[in-house]
């Protein structure tokens, strides 16, 4: 098991990754205060519930985006006010990111605030919902609308969770993994190229090293721009300009890690053309997303290539890394280094259309 430990903001994060990581973490972490678990209804809570004593409330949810809304947040919040939780007492969220973003606002809203247990159950959930301290639900056609930034005090990142998750939402957490590695950390790079087929093939070993080193990255730039006032956080969207606008074209149908995957190919072309890096990057980057098996092009995905520059343009000027009428996007420099860029939305467009 491997524990990362971070001061970000106003308090300390803990994270315990590692296979069978739940037990010693939970003795470890729960007090004397009463626990109430927020869980997907698709994850087994056997696991869970063997380890804590203390349960006053359980919140079963779908899960997913379908109860990643303010009516499920107000739903927790009434629960937990009907059983009388206090500040001082314990909110466990178990499920994937949509579960853990959810039930993470309602946990920063009761009472301004309980101590949040983090348990995500997905790869994605692990490597980047639950760590980073932003808590959403979406609303009206857009996602995450409505949020805070709220951190949670431990994460719990037990590799026995992905034991049942589905192979594609699996290699969905696996594009965050490459965009951790590209944007800032070489070594997290070598890794992933010199034991794809371990990482894919589930190695817990490997994994532990994955999901440790991913976790690190994030934190480390979570810690420098709590708030994402600064021009830091925005690396972690790397290649979500392009990967929401994927999502939004097909309705939501293209699934976040496979419209990243490909959205990183574009921007990297991008970068290339406008000359912050060299052609071998996005051919590196290309080569691992395939060794993951991850799509690295628009008809991959469904999206045709005669989507015309209006329909891009309309889609990304709503994104909401827009600055005014520019964008701030992240451009790799190399593997592993990057640097903010800013342009307009029609810059952006016009080098794009010419990679597409
Ligand atoms: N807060 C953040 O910083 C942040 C970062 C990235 C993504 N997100 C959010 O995370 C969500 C995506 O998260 P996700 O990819 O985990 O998807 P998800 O939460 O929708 O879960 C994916 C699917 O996996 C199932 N599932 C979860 N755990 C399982 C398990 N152990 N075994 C079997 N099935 C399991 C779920 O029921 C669901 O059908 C989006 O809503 C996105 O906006 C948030």
């Amino acid at each position: 098991m491997k524990i990362l430990e971070e001061e970000v903001c106003c308090g300390k994060t803990k994270v315990f990754i590692g296979k069978g990581s739940l037990q010693p973490a939970l003795r470890e972490i729960l007090g004397s205060g009463r626990v109430a678990v927020v869980r997907q209804e698709a994850v087994d809570p056997t696991y869970l519930l063997a380890y804590v004593k203390n349960v006053e409330l359980e919140v079963v949810l779908k899960g997913g985006e379908e109860s990643k809304n303010i009516e499920t947040v107000l739903h927790i919040i009434s629960a937990l006010y009907s059983r009388g939780f206090q500040r001082s007492d314990y909110m466990i969220a178990l499920g994937g990111g949509a579960l853990t973003d959810t039930a993470g606002l309602a946990a920063a809203l009761y009472l301004r605030g309980l101590h949040l247990v983090n348990v995500p159950t997905t790869l994605l959930g692990m490597v980047d919902a639950s760590a980073g301290g932003k808590t959403a639900v979406n609303f009206g056609n857009m996602k995450n609308v409505i949020g805070v930034f709220y951190q949670p005090s431990v994460v719990v990142a037990d590799l026995n969770f992905l034991d049942t998750l589905p192979l594609p939402e699996y290699i969905n957490g696996l594009a965050e993994v490459v965009k951790y590695a590209f944007t800032m950390d070489a070594e997290l790079y070598e890794y992933l190229h010199n034991n794809a087929k371990k990482v894919l093939g589930r190695d817990y070993a490997a994994l532990e090293d994955v999901v440790y080193m991913s976790i690190r990255d994030k934190l480390s730039i979570v810690k420098s721009d709590p708030y994402e006032l600064k021009h830091i956080r925005i690396v972690l969207n790397y290649g979500h300009t392009i990967g929401h606008a994927i999502e939004t074209l097909s309705q939501l149908r293209v699934s976040h890690g496979r419209a990243i995957a490909v959205g990183m190919i574009y921007e990297s072309c991008i970068g290339e053309a406008l000359g912050y890096h060299k052609s071998y990057v996005t051919e590196k980057l290309r080569e691992l997303l395939h060794l993951l098996g991850l799509p690295t092009r628009l008809e991959d995905v469904g999206i045709s290539r005669g989507v015309s520059a209006e329909m891009w343009k309309a889609v990304i000027a709503r994104d909401k890394k827009m600055r005014g009428d520019k964008l701030a996007v992240p451009m790799l420099t190399d593997i592993g280094s990057w640097k903010p860029a800013e342009m307009t939305v029609d810059e952006f467009i016009e080098v794009f259309m010419k990679c597409v």
